[in-house]
């Protein structure tokens, strides 16, 4: 009978924490693992596996302005990148342009990703980052609660802008040095 019960427990315990609700994807067990990431080469590898398959009208462009590597979680910030390129694309059915613009602001580095997408209306951008907010058939809801949790863990922010019918703009905010950022507050 213990181990029904033990089960049952295990059970109870997963239902309690759904997945991409509790702790960072990664490191849940270790923590974040902070290294020095050469951020040009991680944006394109995040941008790479997609442009062989891109549909015709969807152009996308990658601007990089004097990136200096910095000190991230590489996992969680290229899994955060990859879930709002996911977003844009899915964003642009009959096409569209996607563009990935990183650049060094004071000690952060900004990522926006622009698309001209179908937008969202306004309830849609208050709840954007709710978990199992989706408007999709298909979605999760998970995918900028998940992103933004992660650029949360790298020490970073997300923000996000959209117009019905023109477009959405996120940004992603990430120090350069976690450790200084953590030091001054
Ligand atoms: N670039 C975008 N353009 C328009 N709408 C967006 C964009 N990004 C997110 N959204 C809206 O925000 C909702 C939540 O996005 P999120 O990534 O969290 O979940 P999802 O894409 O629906 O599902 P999943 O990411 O799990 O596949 C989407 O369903 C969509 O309505
Ligand atoms: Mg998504």
């Amino acid at each position: 009978m213990r181990w029904c019960w033990l089960l049952m427990l295990r059970v109870g315990l997963l239902a309690a924490t759904p997945p991409g609700t509790g702790q960072p994807e990664v490191g849940a067990q270790g923590g974040p693992r902070f290294e020095t990431v050469e951020l040009g080469a991680l944006i394109e590898r995040v941008v790479e596996p997609y442009r062989p398959t891109l549909p015709p009208g969807i152009k996308l462009e990658v601007q990089k302005e004097d990136l200096p590597s910095i000190q991230t979680d590489q996992t969680l910030l290229s899994r955060a990148l990859t879930n709002l390129v996911e977003n844009a694309l899915q964003a642009m059915p009959n096409g569209g342009l996607l563009t990935v613009t990183a650049r060094r602001a004071g000690d952060t580095v900004q990522i926006a990703l622009a698309d001209t997408g179908v937008g969202m209306d306004e309830e849609g951008v208050r709840r954007a980052f709710e978990p199992y907010f989706s408007t999709k058939t298909a979605g999760s809801g998970l995918g900028l609660a998940n992103a933004r949790r992660n650029i949360e863990t790298c020490g970073g922010q997300i923000e996000l802008s959209s117009r019905l019918g023109a477009g959405t703009t996120v940004t992603v905010t990430v120090p350069i040095d976690r450790r200084a950022a953590t030091a001054r507050g």
